[in-house]
């Protein structure tokens, strides 16, 4: 023998995200509040909540968050409501008779007269009311079972074309969004609230942008503090070549802009090391090899290739660095310095004998 289901009980886990979609589906059933949604006093017996059946497993299927919990049990005998494929069926008919595509719906049928027991304490607590199309009266209280409506919609209308099909009806009134109830609180119109809200868009961008710049200033600051500061300079000590790359008399050149050093194979013997700064203010002076003469191009002092000044203002000759040998190779040292007007020059290390 044939058997169906039936509910008789139902009830909601926690998790619900009041979204209304159950008590859009099973009004009679559901009661969506501020903060949860549950299940009507009346709705607590089976014998309330078995001809709903098919709208209250509707409901569960469309709870997008899957709080609401039924048992069934099972009845013997054919489902006393119409199956799906009964109502396709219907509506297979509906369309073959010129009534689908192209036509108006039927108006949805009002219920009328005095409601059953069964409905009367639901009625009372109802927050849907609404009015005939048409009629600047308004009827009384009355409830349009969720699946009539769902029936009148297409087969594959989109999930919340039911909601939108009460709320164009007439028959619910949407609940207000948080910013409609915070705009009728505030007192202002829509086209304020926005310019609110866009404004305090704008203050929120600017304080963050600030806050970022802040932090960005302070980690910059704390990098430089922690990361320590080294200057690329070329080491005081370095290795000039072999002696053999200075046999002959001359000023050698390679290490002056790298070390800001000449090389000089003197024609008296020494190989020396002097520096390139001019003793009258700083400048760097340049080798003149057709004068024979280092000149600086600042105030024109002129120093011999010994490094003795001879004319402009300098006051003394050029400075000579350490110089030694280490093995075949010369090695300059420019933490020492030595000074011909103090007599330095006649430090050994001053020079190299070649
Ligand atoms: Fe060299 Fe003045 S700096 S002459």
């Amino acid at each position: 023998m044939a058997t169906h289901e039936e509910v008789v009980k139902v009830w909601i886990a926690p998790g619900c995200i009041v979204c209304d979609a159950c008590e859009t589906d099973c009004p009679e059933v559901f009661d969506v509040q501020e903060e949860t949604c549950v299940i009507r006093p009346e709705a607590r017996s089976a014998d309330f909540t078995k001809p709903l059946t098919p709208s209250i497993k509707i409901a569960a299927e469309g709870c997008p968050v899957d709080v609401i919990k039924f048992e069934t049990i099972q009845v013997e005998g054919p489902e006393p409501w119409p199956s799906p494929e009964e109502q396709e069926a219907k509506a297979a008919t509906s369309a073959a008779h010129g009534e689908g595509a192209g036509k108006k719906k039927p108006a949805l049928a009002m219920p009328t007269g005095r409601p059953e027991p069964k409905w009367a304490g639901l009625l009372v607590t109802s927050r849907i009311t609404g009015h005939a199309p048409g009629t600047a009266e308004p009827l009384r209280p009355a409830r349009v079972p969720a699946g009539a409506i769902a029936h009148a919609l297409p087969r594959h209308a989109p999930p919340d074309a039911l909601s939108a099909a009460m709320v164009g009806a007439g028959f619910t009134r949407p609940k207000p969004t948080v910013a409609q109830r915070i705009r009728e609180k505030a007192g202002l119109s829509r086209r304020d609230f926005a310019g609110v809200v866009a404004g305090t868009g704008v203050i929120l961008a600017v304080a963050w942008g600030a806050i970022a710049a802040s932090f960005l200033t302070f980690m910059g600051a704390f990098q430089s503090f922690m990361v320590p500061k080294v200057t690329k300079e070329p080491p005081t000590t370095f290795r000039a070549g072999k002696l053999g790359d200075y046999a002959t008399v001359g000023v050698y050149e390679q290490f002056k802009s790298s070390n800001g050093v000449w090389i000089v194979h003197q024609p008296d013997g020494q190989l020396v090391a002097l520096s390139d700064i001019c003793t009258h203010l700083g400048c760097i002076p340049n080798w003149l090899p057709t004068d024979q003469k280092f000149k600086c191009p600042c105030h024109g002092s002129g120093y011999y290739i010994n490094g003795v000044n001879f004319e402009g203002p300098a006051p003394r000759p050029l400075e000579r660095f350490k110089i030694t040998r280490e093995g075949q190779f010369v090695v300059v040292d420019k933490s020492q310095k030595y000074r011909a007007e103090l007599g330095q020059w006649n430090n050994p290390a001053s020079y190299i004998s070649v």
